[in-house]
């Protein structure tokens, strides 16, 4: 696991961007997998300005939805589809179809989940998931305590996550309690994985993550064990030294 920390939000940002338009720019084909949340806001912003700038070809991009609300339909507002569609795909002119979808709608939500890590399998796999870290070291909706070879699937949510994020969803709205995610064994078999990690609220989870033992309890310890990984911080995350081991060469992705 590489650690590279930025010295505030906006750097960390921009740097993801780079990473990501360079793999595009290298693989236009590229299958991605992107997160929602707030901490990749700055990345999907600093993305779509490279690309105004400089365009690189992202009409072949496979996009992989890491997560959705069981029981939310594409068309509503809360859903993760909309928002990566307003964050990501259209600006930078994805075409809706290149979205291989977490349908949260679906009649047979489990031959969705089937459905999606066949697509996965038949993509030849994920090229980089780009990934938050969850309040308690969930990646995706891949709550503890985590098998790292589970498969795509509906999970129930903790009550802290349903409380955690409450907060997209505004006073009085009922958050749902079951997802579907991206399994473990898909997010840990991409060629590059890219951590985001933003502010202070983050910190005690994020040295968790960096300095303790790999553990079922903190999934994206899980990370530790696999191979091509990149967490980045900015420093109101990581305001410590860099441990020795996670130093990096900046420009390995
Ligand atoms: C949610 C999502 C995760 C996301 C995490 C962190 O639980 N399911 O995919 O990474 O929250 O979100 P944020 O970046 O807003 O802290």
């Amino acid at each position: 696991m590489r650690l590279i920390v930025a010295q505030d939000y906006n750097a960390m940002s921009r740097r993801a961007a780079q990473m990501v338009a360079k793999l595009v720019r290298a693989k236009p084909e590229a299958a991605i997998m992107v997160p929602t949340g707030d901490t990749p806001r700055g990345f999907y912003a600093e993305l779509a300005a490279i690309h105004r700038r400089d365009e690189f070809d992202v009409s072949r991009l496979r996009v992989f939805q890491l997560d959705e609300y069981l029981g939310v339909g594409a068309r509503d507002p809360n859903s993760f589809q909309t928002w990566i569609t307003r964050a990501f795909l259209d600006p930078l002119g994805i075409a809706a179809s290149r979205l291989v979808r977490l349908p949260g709608d679906a009649d047979d939500a489990a031959a969705a989940c089937r459905a999606y890590d066949e697509r996965m399998r038949s993509a030849g796999g994920c090229d980089i998931a780009v990934l938050g870290l969850g309040w308690n070291g969930h990646l995706g909706f891949n709550e503890p305590p985590a098998d790292p070879a589970s498969p795509t699937r509906v999970v129930a949510l903790s009550a802290e996550t349903v409380a955690s994020n409450g907060r997209y969803w505004g006073a009085g709205a009922r958050v749902p309690n079951q997802a579907l995610t991206c399994g473990m064994a898909n997010i840990l078999a991409a060629r590059h994985k890219l951590v985001l990690v933003s502010g202070e609220r983050k910190r005690e989870i994020l040295r968790r993550v960096v300095t303790g033992p790999v553990s079922p309890e903190t999934p994206a310890t899980y990370l530790k064990a696999s191979d091509q990984v990149t967490v980045l911080a900015d420093a109101a995350a990581w305001p410590w030294p860099v441990p020795e081991q996670d130093k990096v060469a900046a420009d390995r992705v």
